[in-house]
């Protein structure tokens, strides 16, 4: 049995802590800590876990096998590298940190005490997007030809003092958001031969909105949007529609469509198997689906670790430094 300790016990802690109670036959949550108290000792009910009031303390007097880690964005790193020096395996939620460096100090630091360090870039867990990428690989409907991918959103106003809405604390919407879309492109389709990059800000200069290209040899392009400026009553969702030689392929969470469109005028519908089905029942997520997931494949990871990594330090990396480039591009000083 896998002894976890869970930091940060805010949105992405609480859907974590559902996954971990998902996953008891295998993995026990024995610590959790946040600095609010009450956020602590909610998480901590399911369980009848160890309460601290911060992640160091937690890392400092347990012995652990795994640190989920599910704080702001701008406190991956320090909670990271702690856990790994503290010889237990990391799982940190996506973006896997604030900035290119602490993206190369996390590589070293993964390299040096030789720990599993896995990124919440959980689309590559999302059954839709797997399906998605098996057919990509075995050639299903021919070559790819053309990809659009969609996330959009409220502004959310969740975060713990506000964070996700401070330049310093969370990057944006690119880094917090787009992340996954361009993660994902990356993940289907390899580094791009060209990038492409138009976006705009909120008045307190923060990006909330972007058009990402990625280009590749034969004129193959995939595209990605990312908002999080749209009205309060907006229902998140997230889309695809890939075009292949022989079909096109189209998913929307949103309106709960998900088909393929054949080349002789007919509509299929794809079977899935989805591992587990559970609500999140908050925020902008509607399924507890690849959460539990990625969770569960790093589990098995641990169990061993000649499965490969699909999310691994290197793969966090090199989207932080998408996600800031992109921005960068979008301000037009790159
Ligand atoms: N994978 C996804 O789909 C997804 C979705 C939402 C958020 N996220 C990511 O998850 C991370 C957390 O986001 P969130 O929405 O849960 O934020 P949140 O504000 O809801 O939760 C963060 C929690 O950390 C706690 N905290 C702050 N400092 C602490 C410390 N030193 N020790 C212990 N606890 C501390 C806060 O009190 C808060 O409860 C972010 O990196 C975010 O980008 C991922």
């Amino acid at each position: 049995m896998l002894k976890v300790g869970l930091i940060g016990c805010g949105f992405m802690g609480t859907m974590h802590a559902n996954c971990w109670k998902a996953l008891s036959d295998r993995a026990e949550v024995v610590a959790v800590a946040d600095v609010r108290p009450e956020k602590a000792e909610e998480l901590a009910a399911l369980f009848g876990a160890k309460i601290y009031s911060d992640g160091k303390d937690l890392i400092e007097n347990e012995k652990l096998d795994v640190i989920d880690i599910c704080l702001p964005t701008y406190l991956h790193e320090k909670y990271a590298v702690m856990a790994m020096k503290a010889d237990a395996n990391v799982f940190v939620e996506k973006p896997m940190c604030r900035t290119k460096e602490e993206a190369q100090n996390l590589v070293k630091v993964q390299k040096e005490t030789g720990k599993l360090l896995q990124v919440g870039q959980v689309i590559r867990f999302w059954d839709e997007y797997v399906w998605l990428k098996k057919v990509i690989d075995e050639g299903k409907y021919g070559k790819l030809t053309s990809a659009t991918f969609k996330r959009m959103s409220p502004r959310p106003t969740w975060g713990w003092e506000n964070w996700l809405h401070v330049p310093e604390k969370s990057g944006g919407m690119a880094l917090d958001l787009h992340v996954h879309d361009i993660d994902y492109i990356r993940y289907i389709l390899g580094e791009p031969k060209k990038i492409q990059v138009v976006g705009n800000e909120h008045a307190d200069g923060l990006n909330e909105y972007i058009m990402s290209t990625y280009i590749y040899d034969d004129n193959v392009i995939a595209t990605a949007e990312g908002a999080w400026n749209f009205p309060e009553n907006f229902r998140f969702s997230m889309s695809f529609c890939v075009r292949f030689e022989k079909a096109t392929v189209c998913h929307d969470s949103g309106i709960g469509e998900f088909v393929v469109y054949l080349e002789n005028g007919e509509k299929e519908v794809p079977v899935i198997e989805k591992q587990f089905e559970g609500s999140a029942g908050s925020g902008n997520i509607s399924s507890l689906g690849g959460y539990y997931n990625e969770l569960r494949y790093f589990t098995d990871l641990i169990a061993d670790p000649t499965l490969p990594q699909i999310a691994s330090v290197t793969e966090g990396a090199r989207s932080v430094e998408l996600a800031l480039d992109g921005i960068a591009m979008a301000k037009g000083n790159k």
